[in-house]
């Protein structure tokens, strides 16, 4: 949690928009249609080794980008995708724990008060360093689920071409509006379904018995869209955060309950701000057609992802462009 302080995650926010900006110059040039999910990805991982102080070099990106991804992208799945994930976690522990190795060897610097830093320096309450393994699990229990952050994007970009009112507002700097609207991607869209646990002793809650010892789920999507919490689940509506009560129960894409008490996702900021950040990119700096495509959701898939993957076909980009200046038709999508 100590990781996530404001400034923090506005540096993180800055670095991936420096990344977004800087894909963007080369997707202008080169007048290519753009794989929106994997580009996230690439950016996503440059700015989390960037931030975390995870040394990246030029030549590496590619492979370290298809690890970190392969980690959340192919981890639910069955057969060869679910291997090479198995394969992906341990060569990225293992380039992670050689990284804290030499930082504690003095052979490599890494900013102080970075995650890197933090976790590599961290003494337990026995005094002891954590193993390099152990540090590495830590550091990329942060570095992997930022890249996963790549799947709400690519949602983020689902929401805006299917509602173009919402671009509309977006495009013309309603940052309120903007708030909501990522929370209603989260709420909306499918990402892992649901979180397994294993009870620890029998108990009863709300009149149901849980005996010890047995796998139970907490259905994530099914709470997020459940009509006692919600009206009209099934409508796309950030507006509905003006009128309905949220609490830390019935919204829960990131797990539930309190970050300091329970298990509930600490990087719920990070993934806010990194869609706002992509959401403004997409409306307010970027041109950009999306050629006819398959944007039904892929509910078998997980994480699930529209079919397509989303692919924009990018007339322009200006970094200029001021936000309530920026008209209506840019981002605009034909199809
Ligand atoms: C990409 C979007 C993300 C989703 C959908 C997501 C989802 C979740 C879920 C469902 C849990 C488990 C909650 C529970 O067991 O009750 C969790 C835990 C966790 N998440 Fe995320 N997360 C995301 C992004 C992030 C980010 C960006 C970070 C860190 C930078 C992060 C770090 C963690 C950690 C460390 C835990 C374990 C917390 C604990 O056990 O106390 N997650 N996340």
């Amino acid at each position: 949690m100590s990781m996530m302080a404001p400034e923090a995650i506005q540096r993180l926010a800055d670095v991936a928009a420096d990344q977004w900006r800087a894909h963007a110059r080369r997707w202008a040039a080169a007048s290519e249609d753009v794989a929106l999910y994997a580009q996230a990805q690439e950016v996503l991982t440059r700015a989390v080794c960037a931030w975390a102080g995870v040394p990246l070099a030029e030549d590496e990106i590619p492979e370290r980008t298809r690890q970190l991804t392969a980690l959340f992208d192919g981890a639910g799945a069955v057969g060869p995708r679910h291997w090479r994930s198995r394969l992906a976690r341990k060569q990225a522990d293992a380039w992670i724990a050689r990284v804290v190795e030499q930082i504690r060897a003095g052979s490599l610097s890494v900013p102080e008060g970075s995650p890197v830093h933090a976790v590599a320096t961290h003494r337990g309450l026995d005094g002891e360093l954590l193993s390099p393994k152990v540090a590495a699990v830590e550091i990329n229990n942060v570095v992997r689920p930022t890249v996963a952050v790549s799947v709400y994007i690519t949602f983020v970009a689902h929401a805006l071409h299917v509602h173009p009112e919402s671009r509309r507002r977006i495009a013309a700097g309603d940052e309120a509006y903007l708030d909501r609207f990522v929370q209603e991607v989260r709420r909306f869209y499918p990402f892992f379904p649901a979180v397994a646990a294993r009870t620890c002793r029998a108990f009863a809650w709300q009149g149901y018995h849980f005996p010890a010892g047995v796998r139970v789920l907490l259905d994530l999507y099914g709470t997020n869209h459940d009509p006692r919490s919600w009206s009209s689940p099934e409508r796309f509506d950030p507006d509905r955060f003006l009128r309905e009560q949220t609490d830390p129960y019935n919204v829960i894409p990131q797990g539930g309950g309190e970050h300091h008490e329970h298990h509930r996702c600490p990087g719920e900021w990070i993934a806010l701000e990194l869609m706002k950040g992509a959401a403004r990119f997409l409306t307010r700096e970027l041109r950009y057609d999306v050629p006819p495509q398959d944007l039904e959701i892929d509910h078998a898939r997980l994480p699930a992802l529209p079919r397509s993957q989303i692919v924009m076909r990018v007339i322009s980009w200006s970094a200029e462009a001021p936000a309530r200046a920026a008209s209506p038709e840019v981002g605009i999508s034909s199809s």
